[in-house]
């Protein structure tokens, strides 16, 4: 595995992959990896002639500068479980290196962008495109690889990617979960021990809802979501919507789609550390 720090120098070693006619598969990170991370390399090592993970850490995404100062950084322990996972190439370049100056575009996917956490952080989004562009034009992947987790992140870079006619495939993975059911996330390493307790009841709540949901209605649900997770000492329900999962628009009816999905976000203890997850009621 090689690791590079400079655009021009990965792009040369790509140039070359190109020639032996394999394909290439990205994995975009933030760093602080951990198994739903690996989850997402061995598929795309599985999938792809060479894997590039790259590793870093998008201040244009942050709205909160605590939040980013926070963040854990752990870019010797993320190399190791990438040598592991079989990747290829780790890209972790400075600040500078991807904003040599300051990146002032702006991307409007208003239906999937401005609902939800769309709603709740402005301008995380527009820097997600703004790197996740960045790193498609720089690696030119066949196949780039996200995690279900981040639901709307998802929908955000298929709206991207068709804007700018870009030609990756996005591969959609599963969310991979601790065996207490809280889904695996760079976040769950701030949480204190108390913390670390109660966070499984989110995704308590969610399952068990699709029990309540057989015989009530959507409002009826996501009241029955908040009430459970509000009631648990130390979680607070920011927001939980229960939507189509392609077009994250708000669905008043179980019938109203053949695809049903509750994203929810909460905070966590007392700094407070916000965690979110997914459930799908219908597909
Ligand atoms: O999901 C993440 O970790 C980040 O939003 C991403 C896609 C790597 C962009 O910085």
């Amino acid at each position: 595995m090689k690791l590079f720090r400079s655009i021009v120098e990965l792009q040369n070693e790509l140039f070359e992959v190109r020639k032996q006619g394999k394909t290439v598969g990205l994995v975009p990170t933030m760093g602080a990896l951990h198994g739903g991370h690996a989850s997402l390399v061995k598929r795309s090592v599985a999938e792809n002639g060479v894997t590039v993970v790259s590793v870093f850490l998008n201040p244009t995404q942050f709205n909160d500068k605590n939040d980013l100062d926070r963040y854990p950084r752990t870019l010797d322990a993320d190399c190791e479980l990438l040598e592991s996972c079989g990747a290829d190439y780790v890209f972790a370049p400075s600040v500078s290196e991807m904003y040599p100056q300051e990146d002032r575009r702006t991307f409007s996917y208003p239906s999937v962008m401005s609902v939800m956490e769309g709603a709740h952080r402005p301008g995380h989004f527009n820097g997600v495109c703004q790197v996740v562009s960045r790193l498609f034009y720089i690696v030119r992947p066949d196949n780039a690889y996200f995690g279900e987790k981040d639901w709307q992140q998802i929908a955000v870079i298929k709206a991207m990617v068709a804007d700018l006619g870009l030609n990756v495939h996005i591969v959609e993975c599963p969310t991979i979960r601790e065996a207490d059911g809280l889904a695996k996330s760079s976040r769950n390493t701030l949480l204190k021990d108390d913390e670390r307790a109660i966070a499984p009841k989110i995704y308590e709540a969610l399952t068990a809802s699709k029990k309540y949901a057989e015989d009530h209605n959507v409002s009826q649900t996501h009241d029955w979501v908040v009430e459970q997770i509000n009631a648990v000492d130390g979680l607070e329900v920011e927001y939980f919507s229960i939507v189509d999962g392609n077009t994250l628009q708000d669905v008043t009816d179980w019938n109203e789609s053949p695809y049903i999905v509750g994203c929810i976000t909460v905070y966590c203890g007392a700094t407070p550390i916000r965690l979110i997850d997914h459930i799908t009621y219908k597909k």
